[in-house]
């Protein structure tokens, strides 16, 4: 049988026979109750898994391993921001865990409470993960490139009675004062947390607030000292196991929930089918625990399998150079990277005849896996040439938590189309749609939408927000998940992936709202009206580009406010933004309905042709548009 029939087969038993695909799937797991019904489709906005079991996500990714492995390493810190280096044991794991999931319980934290976590890529930020999931409290990580009104954001919608946080992070040439956004954000926001544990790095000593700062290291040797240690709490399966939030298409991010019993089943289930990755392999995931990825594939998969993961605090390029990611590689014996094309198109503009992994031996390493935003087919040619590895595009979303479309290396790899992430991955019935949501013919672009009920560790709803989950992902198509997405799939199936349908642009496989960052813009008093868009970039996919009509009367010069807004936006989002684009034009190219042109505007950016839309206004803006866009190097 060729994989692509075997492979079939699998897919089409996942649709026809969800119960005993996942019910299979889920023998993975060590159960404090089992499942005796996989699926039920009456709760829920569009039913539940594991409705009746009981988990603990931190028993299956951490204790279990710590009783029959606990010599094996669980984490492998890499740092060459900081030259630092650290292994740790499943058995060390297990005992900083469960102590520092004691001190969390000293400070009042019980199952269902929230704790946000502001941290960098260090071995503690798991820590902190797994203790929240080891006691039933819900964690939500923040990014350490977002500003303090982010955090504030996060803060008055999750409300958190604890900040687990590390005193700052290090980006090439500058600290991140973490501690300075904390304070700021807590003085923003209206919910105020109980406490902000600081984890004081060597590089920084933030000062502590009395009766509300504490330092973590102090508590956890103090909770050592006396032998405290929290046990595993029983949690029902569908109960969250963490928030992550994600941007909409406004200023007010969406809080993604986790459930624990159909994301452990997922997590268990990908790593093997679509990773090939077993228990005790290295896998490296050169991510953020800020964002999905970092979620599913840097902290819950690996460990969840008993592999060894990978926490790198570095960049693809610069530190110290274009060979950082090979070195990493060779040096832990990785078997598999996952990253983000951006960091591939990094390493290839400074080492285009790849030099630096000619260094290096690579003899355990199988395949790359690329994914974040879209794998172009030159980058992914480049890969497979330098490496000698299958280059594996596949597509996700938050949303999700792990792969709507890839190529299934652990089953059986398919025939690679570049451009394509694959085809459909078990549980998931996609379909591309019209407008109207009726079926197009294979070729045709549509929005690309999921049959429901989604498989296990889709979110089941939005946190403390049912209808805007029910009015983002649901209404549009009845029956059917939206995913904003739009693109097509060929005759045999394979998918392309061509670029969202509402306003979320793609920086540097970073998820970004146009429509936030309007909101910045408009807010600035110089500025009457805005429009961002996403103009293609040669090495972050796009960058934002900002174009604003001063109010009448302002006599500042444009430049000046130009500043301001870059500024602005760094502030009130966050460097990882990377808003430098902004441009003071006299108008902005409507329809006479009012309606701004921000697609017209992207393609001239772009140097795209374009039909000139029947409904403009005035055609003439284009031109001034185009003038203000070549100032700035664009639209050539
Ligand atoms: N904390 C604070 N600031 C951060 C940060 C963090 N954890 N991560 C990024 N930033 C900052 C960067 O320092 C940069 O700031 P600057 O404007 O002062 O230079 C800014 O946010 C933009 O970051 P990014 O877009 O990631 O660019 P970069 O300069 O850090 O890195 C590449 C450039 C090419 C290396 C980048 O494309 C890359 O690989 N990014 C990571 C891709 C990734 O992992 N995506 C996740 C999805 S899988
Ligand atoms: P995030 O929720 O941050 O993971 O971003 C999800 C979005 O990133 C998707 O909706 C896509 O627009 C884009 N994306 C992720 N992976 C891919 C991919 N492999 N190809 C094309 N786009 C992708």
């Amino acid at each position: 049988m060729t994989n692509a029939a075997r492979f079939r087969e699998i897919y089409e038993r996942s649709l026809k026979d969800p119960a005993g695909f996942w019910g299979d799937a889920a023998k993975a797991i060590d159960w404090v109750s089992p499942p005796k019904t996989v699926f039920d489709p009456s709760i829920g906005v569009y039913g539940r898994w594991f409705p009746d079991a009981k988990v603990n996500t931190c028993f299956n990714a951490v204790d279990r391993h710590a009783i029959t492995a606990p010599e094996r390493t669980a984490i492998i810190y890499d740092s060459p921001i900081t030259g630092a280096q650290r292994k740790v044991s499943y058995g060390e794991f297990r005992e900083e865990v469960a102590t520092l999931a004691a001190v969390l319980q000293d400070f009042g934290v019980t199952k269902g409470d929230r704790v946000i976590i502001y941290m960098p890529m260090i071995p503690e930020a798991l820590f902190a993960m797994l203790a929240c999931a080891r006691i039933g409290a819900i964690h939500s990580v923040v990014f350490g490139g977002f500003a303090a009104r982010e955090l504030a954001t996060r803060l008055d919608d999750c409300q958190p009675k604890l900040i687990l946080a590390a005193s700052c992070g290090i980006e090439p040439g500058r600290v991140v004062h973490y501690k300075p956004l904390i304070d700021e954000a807590i003085d923003m926001a209206d919910h105020k947390p109980d406490a902000v544990l600081v984890l004081q790095r060597p590089q920084e000593a933030a000062k502590l607030q009395a009766g509300r700062d504490y330092d973590w290291s102090a508590l956890v040797a103090d909770a050592k000292a006396a032998g405290k240690q929290a046990p595993c709490v029983p949690m029902a399966a569908t109960d969250p196991l963490y928030i992550l939030y994600t941007s909409g298409t406004t200023g007010k991010p969406k809080g993604v929930v986790r459930d624990n019993g159909g994301h452990l089943v997922a997590m268990a289930w990908t790593m093997g089918a679509i990773y090939g990755v077993g228990p005790g392999d290295v896998f490296w995931s050169a991510s953020d625990i800020g964002w999905v990825v970092g979620h599913s594939y840097i902290v819950y998969a690996p460990l969840i399998l008993g592999a060894t993961t990978i926490i790198y605090e570095g960049k693809p390029v610069g530190t110290p150079d274009a060979g950082a990611f090979w070195r990493v590689i060779s040096e832990h014996g990785a078997t598999a990277l996952f990253t983000a094309p951006t960091a591939l198109r990094a390493i290839r503009k400074e080492d285009p005849d790849a030099v630096e992994l000619g260094k290096y031996r690579l003899n355990g390493f199988r395949a790359l896996f690329l994914a974040g935003e879209r794998a172009d087919p030159d980058t992914v040619k480049w890969a497979e040439e330098k490496l000698g590895v299958p280059v594996i595009d596949h597509w996700w979303q938050t949303e999700t938590g792990w792969a709507i479309a890839g190529n299934p290396f652990g089953m059986g790899m398919l025939p690679v189309k570049h451009g394509s992430p694959t085809v459909a991955m078990p549980g998931y019935d996609v379909r591309i749609v019209d407008e109207g949501g009726h079926p197009v013919p294979p070729g045709k672009m549509g929005s690309i939408v999921v049959k429901l009920p989604m498989p296990p560790s889709c979110l089941p709803t939005l946190w403390n927000a049912e209808d805007r989950f029910r009015d983002s992902y649901l209404t549009t198509y009845p029956g059917f998940y939206s995913t904003s997405d739009a693109g097509y799939i060929d005759e045999d199936g394979y998918l392309y992936i061509m670029g969202r349908t509402d306003d979320i642009i793609n920086v540097a496989g970073h998820r970004l709202s146009t429509g936030a960052m309007e909101e910045v813009l408009s807010g600035h008093p110089a500025v009457a009206e805005c429009a961002v868009i996403g103009a293609k970039d040669a090495l972050k996919g796009e960058q934002p580009c900002g174009f604003v009509v001063l109010k009448s009367g302002i006599s500042t010069p444009p430049e000046q406010v130009e500043k301001e807004l870059v500024a602005r936006v760094r502030d009130q989002i966050g460097p990882v933004a990377a808003f430098k684009l902004a441009m003071v034009v006299k108008r902005l190219p409507k329809t006479r309905s009012g309606k701004i042109l921000r697609g017209t505007m992207k393609k001239i950016a772009d140097s795209d042709s374009f039909n000139m839309p029947a409904t403009i206004d005035d055609p003439m803006v284009l031109d001034e548009i185009k003038v203000a866009l070549q100032g700035k190097g664009l639209a050539k």
